[in-house]
């Protein structure tokens, strides 16, 4: 199997102010490469969207593909304040413009202005009937809360398509202590929950539904298992896979083996 990680405009890209790393935008990449070759593409979504970075990547992912775009932000300033409507307008613009450069082509994609917790799950059902295949979840921000992440969560069980994955971000982030206490709050209140970890990326960790986990977990062991050079930025967890296998150890997260993308 090949992977080739779909392309997108890398200067119109790095041009949106952004902090994730590389390897973040790579392994959505190739993801959602295996995505598509598997033909379960259905629309991608992302909660917490700030100037369009991780919304125009996705974008750039699903080109071609008529599937449902989505954005999700309350835009709130770095403050913890709510953006003027001026403001609000103009950044709504920008993200539009950010997903126009990184495709090409003029952006369709739907942004929503509403804090998570006032969507209307089924609202989004109508955007998209057949579940997401990705979500980014980016909402952990000055002003957040515990809470917030339950909602979050509770969003991706409801919308998370068969195949789909979601990528939780700031689960591991030292100025954003109430992201991972929402995190294992949620697992912990809902041990049933159909989504589990499959791998984890710099502060992120991402799930899928339990039927896809072996597929997902597979995927990412190949990516790592690809000729030595392939990908540079993921040449530190493939030796750390190497030196895990050669100590017959295995990552764990909620019970569950996890390839880390440190
Ligand atoms: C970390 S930034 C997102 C970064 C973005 N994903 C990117 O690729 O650059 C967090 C964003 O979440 C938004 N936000 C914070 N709390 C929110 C909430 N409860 N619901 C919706 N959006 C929220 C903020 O307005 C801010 O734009």
């Amino acid at each position: 199997m090949r992977f080739e990680g779909q392309a997108v405009n890398q200067t119109a890209l790095d041009n949106v102010e952004h902090w994730r790393p590389q390897k973040t935008q790579l392994l959505t990449q190739l993801l959602i490469d295996a995505q598509r070759r598997e033909d379960v593409v259905t629309g991608v979504l992302e909660l917490g969207v700030y100037k369009g970075w991780f919304l125009s990547l996705l974008a750039g992912c699903v080109d071609g593909l008529d599937v449902p775009v989505i954005g999700v932000d309350a835009f709130i300033g770095n403050d913890g304040k709510k953006l003027t409507s001026k403001d609000q307008r103009e950044t709504e613009g920008r993200i539009h413009e950010a997903i126009a450069a990184v495709t090409g082509k003029p952006s369709r994609a739907t942004i929503m202005n509403a804090r998570t917790d006032e969507l209307n799950v089924d609202m989004l059902r109508s955007l998209a009937p057949l579940g997401l295949s990705f979500i980014g979840v980016d909402t952990a921000w000055p002003g957040s809360s515990t809470a917030d992440r339950l909602v979050d969560l509770a969003i991706v069980s409801a919308m998370l398509s068969e195949r789909g994955i979601a990528l939780f971000n700031d689960l591991f982030a030292a100025h954003l202590p109430g992201s991972c206490e929402g995190f294992f709050t949620y697992f912990f209140r809902h041990p049933e929950a159909d989504v589990v970890p499959f791998a984890t990326v710099a502060t992120g960790v991402l799930l899928c539904r339990r039927a896809a986990y072996d597929f997902y977990y597979a995927t990412c062991v190949e990516i790592l298992q690809r000729p030595e050079g392939d990908f540079s930025e993921l040449s530190d967890a493939a030796r750390h896979l190497a030196f895990h296998r050669s100590i017959s150890w295995t990552p764990q997260l909620l019970g569950r083996a996890v390839v880390p993308f440190l």
